[in-house]
């Protein structure tokens, strides 16, 4: 890679081809020596123990290469740490663009979404790529569909272990959902849902929801999918002080069963510190009672009526009926789902769901380009 590099006072200074730029403490750079000493080759973690490094450390020497540059540092009997280009390039320290989302996130537009994402199922078991396929569309769209599913009992269970491993919740780790005259919660009847993310009661949501229609015969019980991530900036973008307030708020969600009773609180909108969403949380029917100070009360259902409207709008939501066999993957921190209602008389309807971790979608994916390369350094940091 061509670059060329200025040495400061306490940095060290690279340029790239694209013109940009990028500053390297002293410290970074120590703090990240890739010898075999600082960090271990084999299990990528780091030996270097950082508190004990000289917060002044300073470069003895500094020498260009073909590649980079190596340092010997003031420090003992010297150190040496070798640098390539390349290296400094994937693991700048300025994180990615910012942006009101991940620049791997596609924001839906549902007039040019015509179709969603479709997998078979027989090549996503027998073949990486087209797991891979499946994986790299919950990523940037958030949304999965497997068709020709086995319409058998717990098959959805052996997918989730195939692509990693269920994620265990306060439900049965295979949920049946049918409409049940002794129904316990409104997914056992035959009523609409509204979209909604599942488990948002907990402090960390499960990533990935994935709903396998074994009969789905039914009048009516229609999916609905929206774009979570695509309608908060939509908020943000038509009235910013709404987006602040759900950022900002934190709200209580409760799901009770025999099993548990589990809460969690964190604000609708979830953003990190470089401002960007990470998890959407939204379920009007476990929202516990708002504890926030009186006069704040207004400004939040206003902001939330407002975001509501938006989840809800026809020019946002997508709406198909799947067919039995299928199954609806959605990445459950981004893309909300729902159902309209059924005629249970009119034919049968069952699905089964389970829950994963995104951490597993992103680590097949993260591998694939370890394979790919053979190398470390082109893993995403971010994702
Ligand atoms: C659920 C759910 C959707 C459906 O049970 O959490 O959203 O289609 N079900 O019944
Ligand atoms: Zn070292
Ligand atoms: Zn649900």
């Amino acid at each position: 890679m061509e670059f060329a590099f200025t040495k400061g006072t306490s940095s060290i200074t690279v340029s790239w081809p694209d013109g940009q730029s990028t500053e390297y403490p002293f410290f970074w750079l120590r703090d990240n020596c890739q010898c075999p000493a600082c960090f271990h080759p084999a299990t990528h973690e780091r030996l270097l123990f950082t508190a004990a490094i000289d917060p002044d450390i300073d470069p003895k020497s500094f020498t260009a290469t073909d590649d980079g540059f190596t340092i010997l540092w003031d420090e003992g009997e010297g150190h040496e740490s070798v640098f390539t280009a390349d290296w400094l390039y994937h693991n700048a320290i300025v994180a990615p663009k910012g942006g009101t989302v991940r620049a791997s996130a596609t924001l839906w537009d549902v007039n040019s979404l015509n179709e969603l994402p479709m997998f078979d199922y027989a090549d996503c078991l027998g073949d990486d790529k087209s797991l891979l396929r499946w994986c790299s569309s919950l990523r940037s769209i958030g949304v999965a569909i497997i068709r020709n599913m086995p319409k058998k009992d717990g098959a959805v269970i052996d997918f989730a272990d195939h692509v990693g491993y269920v994620h265990d919740t306060i439900y049965d780790r295979l949920h049946n959902v049918f409409s049940d005259p002794d129904a316990y919660n409104l997914a056992s009847t035959s009523e609409e849902l509204k979209p909604h993310t599942d488990m948002p009661n907990y402090f960390s949501p499960p990533g990935v929801q994935l709903l396998h229609f074994l009969e789905n015969e039914a009048e009516g019980g229609e999916t609905t999918l929206v774009d979570g991530y695509q309608a908060a900036q939509q908020l943000k973008s038509e009235d910013a002080d709404a987006y602040d307030i759900l950022a900002k708020t934190d709200v209580g969600f409760r799901l009770a069963s025999s099993k548990g009773d589990i809460i969690g609180h964190a604000p609708l909108i979830e953003v990190n510190n470089r401002g960007q969403i990470n998890t959407i949380r939204y379920s009007n029917q476990l929202m516990l009672p708002l504890m926030i100070p009186a006069a704040e009360v207004k400004g939040f259902y206003d902001a939330y009526r407002k975001f509501t409207q938006l989840l809800n709008a026809p020019d946002n939501l997508v709406k198909f009926k799947t067919r039995s066999g299928d199954m609806v993957a959605v990445h459950n921190h981004r893309v909300l789902h729902g159902r309209t209602a059924f005629k249970p008389a009119s034919g049968a309807r069952h699905l089964q769901l389970t829950y994963l971790d995104f951490d597993l979608v992103m680590s097949r994916l993260r591998q694939q380009r370890l394979n790919e390369i053979g190398e470390d350094k082109t893993v995403e940091r971010f994702y």
